[in-house]
């Protein structure tokens, strides 16, 4: 069986994530690329951000659109995503920023560059193709490496940390509800008895014992059995749900009139915050929702590229 995700052979280079064949870097693929620049509309006199601008798979196409006299303010909270799109979006500068914070932070960072509000924002949530490539990011079940998970590695606490610390009770709780593990609790539970033997240090340790903690009978579906406990791992260790919590709630001082937001979720838990931040914004009159349904990638932009197929896009025109 061949996992999703399990595609490509990477090695490292100073500047990221190469493919060995051509010592190109392998960029992240964007998602719905045109839907997102039909409803963003950046324009030659925009303000745009780009929250998780990534490898700038989207801000690339962005970019050219704000010129002559817009500007592009990229944030990562990943240091070795921002250095790709620094490198990638040379050509544009002076028109582009690069600010390494989380973008819950966006109201500090625009009071920082000036600005009160901005003609558009992109969030494009999950994690890239660079860091789940990168075997010593701990992002991936694949490839062996720590288990760290942290986009910011200057900061905060690793997975290692917590499945090694947290209660049975708290892991499973974890895993329910940030993976929507239906084994979360054999899989915590074997987490703490392995752990009192020898501490969990690597991600195919973790995987291995994952893969035992299940049922015979699931251990073979599409999905590999560690897939939904690494989505739950990674999304506490960086805190996902909060950020976008925060994010929503400062939205509507963020958008200038008629600036729009365009945000892009993976996870059913995201997404529906996101839907109803948006519906009560509304209710507010703050803004009105542009997309009455999510939108969801062409059934050829999935083939092209799988990991579109969960991606789900909502926007937002500020009053
Ligand atoms: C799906 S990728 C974005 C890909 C990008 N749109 C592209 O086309 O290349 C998500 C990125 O968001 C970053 N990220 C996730 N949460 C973040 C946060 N709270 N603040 C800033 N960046 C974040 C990750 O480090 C990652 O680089």
């Amino acid at each position: 069986m061949m996992w999703d995700g399990a595609a490509v052979n990477v090695c490292e280079s100073e500047s990221g994530v190469m493919d060995p064949s051509d010592a190109t870097p392998i960029w992240h693929q964007p998602v719905m690329t045109a839907e997102v620049l039909s409803y963003l509309r950046p324009s030659s006199r925009a303000v745009i951000v780009d929250g998780t601008v990534g490898t700038a798979g989207h801000s690339m196409t962005i970019a050219p659109r704000l010129l002559p006299d817009g500007l592009l303010i990229c944030l990562d909270r990943d240091h070795g995503a921002l250095t790709l799109a620094r490198q990638r979006l040379t050509e544009f500068q002076p028109h582009v920023t690069f600010i390494h914070e989380n973008y819950r932070q966006l109201p500090a960072v625009l009071r920082q560059l000036g600005r009160e509000c901005v003609d558009g924002i992109l969030l494009d949530l999950g994690m890239s193709t660079f860091q789940v490539d990168t075997p010593e990011r701990g992002f991936s079940f694949l490839h062996e490496g720590p288990l760290d998970m942290r986009m910011d590695q200057g900061q905060g606490t690793t997975a290692e940390t917590l499945v090694n610390t947290l209660p049975a009770d708290d892991l499973a709780q974890m895993l329910e509800i940030l993976g929507e593990e239906r084994f979360a609790r054999r899989i915590a539970q074997r987490m703490v008895q392995e752990r009192r033997i020898h501490p969990l240090t690597t991600t195919t340790q973790l995987a291995r014992l994952i893969v035992q903690a299940v049922p015979a009978g699931a251990r073979h579906g599409r999905l590999h059995p560690a897939t939904r406990t690494f989505q739950a791992l990674r999304m506490a260790v960086n805190d996902e749900l909060g950020a976008l919590e925060a994010f929503l709630a400062a939205l509507p001082s963020l958008l200038a009139p008629q600036g729009r937001a365009v945000v892009i979720t993976f996870h059913s838990l995201e997404d529906r915050m996101v839907k109803r931040a948006f519906v009560q914004g509304k209710e507010r009159g703050e803004w009105t929702v542009l997309t009455k349904k999510c939108v969801r990638p062409s059934d050829e932009e999935c083939q092209r590229n799988p990991r579109a197929r969960s991606a789900k896009l909502r926007a937002v025109e500020r009053a």
